[in-house]
Order: C-alpha cells, then structure tokens, then sequence
C-alpha cells in the first residue's frame, strides 16, 4: 500500500501541511471572510480529517478542488460549519431585546400604524433563533403586526442553516430560553421532542441566503440590524468594510446590534454612536 502524503503513518487520520492550512485559510477568507490564524490549525485539522476520512480522500488537492467542483455548494456550505459555529438561542443576549422592545419598536410600530414600511435585519441569523426572537418581541407589544408593513430578514452566508431557519423547527427544550412573558404557543414538530415556531412569528419573517462580504443586495434600508456573532470571526479591515455597509442601509436613527465581543471600529465609527451595550444608533450628520 502506498501512503500519501497527507496520510499520518501513526494512524490518526489526515494531517494538515502548513501548505494545506494556508490554501484552506485563504480560500475561506477570500470567499467567506473568515481570518483564520495558525493558531487554528490543529482545530482544522482534526475537524477535517474527520470528514476527509468519511469521504475516503487521501490527498488534500482532491479536497480542495472538490469545493469548486459540481457539488461545490454543499462542500463550501461543509467547510463553513466546520470552521464556524452556528451556535445560537432564543433571546440570547436579552439586554438587546430589552432594548428592542422599550427603545427600538414603539415608534416603529407607530410609524407602521400611520401606514409606514419597518424593517428589521438579523444578519448571520444561523438557524433563524435571533429572528423568531425579534418576531415574538414584535407580537408581543403588537399583537396586529400580521396586518402592518413590518418585516425582518434572515440572512446567512451558509445555506444548510437558512434551511432550518425556515424551516423553525427546533428541540423543545430550546424554547425553555424565551421569558415568561414572550411565551408562545408551539406548534407540533417532526418528532414528539421538537416544536414549531407558530405560523404568526413565522410570517413575519423572510429568509434568504447572503455573503456579507459581498455588496449587499437592498433597494430599501433597515431600521434595525442585529449582527451578532457573525463579525468576531473577521479581521479588522473585513470587519470595518462590514460596519459601513451596515451604516449605509440603516435609516437615520436606525440601530445596529453586534456580538458581546464584538467592537465597532473604522469610519462607521462616525456615524454609528454607542446606545447601550455593544448598541449602536445612526446618526450621519
Ligand atoms: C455564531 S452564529 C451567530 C448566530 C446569531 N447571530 C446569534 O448571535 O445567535 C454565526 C453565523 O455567522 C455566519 N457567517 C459566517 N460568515 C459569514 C458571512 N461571511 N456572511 C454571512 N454569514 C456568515 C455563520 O454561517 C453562522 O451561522
């Protein structure tokens, strides 16, 4: 038997060369904007040789021509889990919904009772917990949202989790997280230990699959975007490009919500002024 290079002799599976790691870092900032330093290659390592020893390849060139090959989708959607984490939760960091619900919704929600349009984006939503969360705040200081203009956007670069997030289906005991009094109805799930978003939080929500490192796609602006979690995984220039081109489709006075490590920085800096704990209110001049 021949043993590739990429084949560790003492048994362990795939070892990643300094070569492999950095065509892997590379690939996944150029198209995902992740900074991976080397400190990250042991992880890497052993999270793919998992999957490369499933998948019978021995030679790491074959991996990497696989994700731009015709099952590429699927292969980069792979790669992302692997190198990120989709971990989220209902009403996780509440401080914001707090937020949310005293500061941020009453005069949205009175602007759409005069007939106007409100938007609300949750950006890197994962599997959509961040959302039916911004969803059940909403209903719970209006219970007649369904009638009015209000929506919020869902948005992922990975195409397995906006999946889920569509499809709002997630383990009972998930829901135990959401407070007494935004407590909803669950619908019945798949199998008796999972439970469905109810179809009320559920239609105010819409999802899609987007790159936030790519120009964003919008003709109208948002009046408040939670982007949480999403940008640690960036360096500081991707992470200050992303900071403007939030701050550029925000409303005047709109808010920008990110993640409890995370920092705004750059020239949104200028315009984007704190308003609480890693909160943010638009105010160009
Ligand atoms: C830890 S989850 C955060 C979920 C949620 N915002 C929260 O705080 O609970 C991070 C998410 O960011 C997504 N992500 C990573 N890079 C991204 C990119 N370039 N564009 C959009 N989403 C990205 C991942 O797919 C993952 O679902």
């Amino acid at each position: 038997m021949t043993i590739s290079p990429n084949i560790d002799p003492r048994g362990d599976g795939f070892t990643l060369s300094d070569q492999d790691f950095e065509a892997i870092a590379s690939f996944a900032y150029k198209h995902f904007g992740l900074a991976m330093s080397s400190s990250k290659k042991p992880l890497v390592s052993s999270r793919l040789s998992r999957k490369l020893r499933k998948q019978n390849i021995t030679v790491f060139k074959d991996y990497l021509k696989s994700l731009d090959g015709p099952n590429a989708e699927a292969e980069r959607s792979e790669l992302l889990s692997l190198l990120t984490t989709n971990v989220t939760q209902f009403f996780r960091e509440p401080h914001h919904f707090e937020t949310l619900r005293n500061d941020v919704l009453p005069p949205l929600i009175a602007q759409a009772k005069r007939g106007g349009r409100v938007r609300i984006w949750s950006a890197g939503c994962s599997i959509g917990q961040e959302p039916y969360t911004i969803a059940s705040v909403l209903h719970d200081l209006c219970p007649d949202a369904e009638k009015m203009d209000i929506k919020i956007l869902g948005t992922d670069i990975d195409p397995v989790v906006v999946q889920k997030a569509q499809a709002a289906e997630y383990p009972r005991e998930d829901f135990d997280g959401v407070p007494k009094q935004s407590r909803f109805n669950l619908e019945p799930g798949s199998r008796p230990d999972m439970a469905r978003v109810p179809q009320h939080l559920r239609a105010k929500c819409t999802f899609g699959v987007l790159n936030l490192i790519q120009p964003f796609p919008f003709n109208g602006k948002f009046d408040a975007i939670f982007c949480r979690n999403v940008a640690i995984y960036f360096d500081n220039p991707t992470q200050q490009k992303v900071w403007q081109a939030f701050q550029r489709v925000l409303n005047p006075g709109g808010y920008l919500f990110i993640g409890h490590s995370e920092r705004m920085s750059g020239p949104a800096s200028q315009f984007l002024t704190p308003a609480g704990i890693t909160t943010y209110v638009n105010s160009p001049n």
